[in-house]
């Protein structure tokens, strides 16, 4: 094989490996949005877009779901839970 074309080889397959690793990693508000059951009501209660309608209000639902049910999240934890809840369910400006 030419050197160059080995070195196109190593590119390709390092850039594969690194997107991968990337893709594979999940949102960590998906994470944080699973492992405090926040599913368990919100399945039957779907988040509603045209309620909360600004991107403010979505941190204050987080923090008052956080605050009265004790989950204990940490304020970086609610604003990454609030991004991921904006990316999948609201799509409001920030
Ligand atoms: C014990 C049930 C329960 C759990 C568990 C719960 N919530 Fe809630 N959540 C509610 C209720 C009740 C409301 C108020 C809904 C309403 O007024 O219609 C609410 C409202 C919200 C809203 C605003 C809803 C909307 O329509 O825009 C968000 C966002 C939210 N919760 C996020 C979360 C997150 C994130 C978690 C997990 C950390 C969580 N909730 C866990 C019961 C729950």
């Amino acid at each position: 094989m030419k050197k160059s074309a080995l070195c196109l080889t190593i590119t390709a397959l390092s850039t594969l490996l690194l997107s991968s690793t990337a893709f594979a990693e999940p949102h960590p508000g998906k994470v944080l949005h699973e492992d405090n059951n926040c599913l368990k009501c919100h399945v039957d209660k779907p988040y509603n877009p045209q309620k909360t309608d600004t991107y403010p209000k979505l941190i204050k639902s987080v923090r008052f779901c956080n605050d009265n049910l004790g989950i204990g999240l940490f304020d970086d934890e609610i604003e990454e839970l609030a991004d991921y809840l904006n990316n999948t369910y609201y799509q409001h400006d920030k």
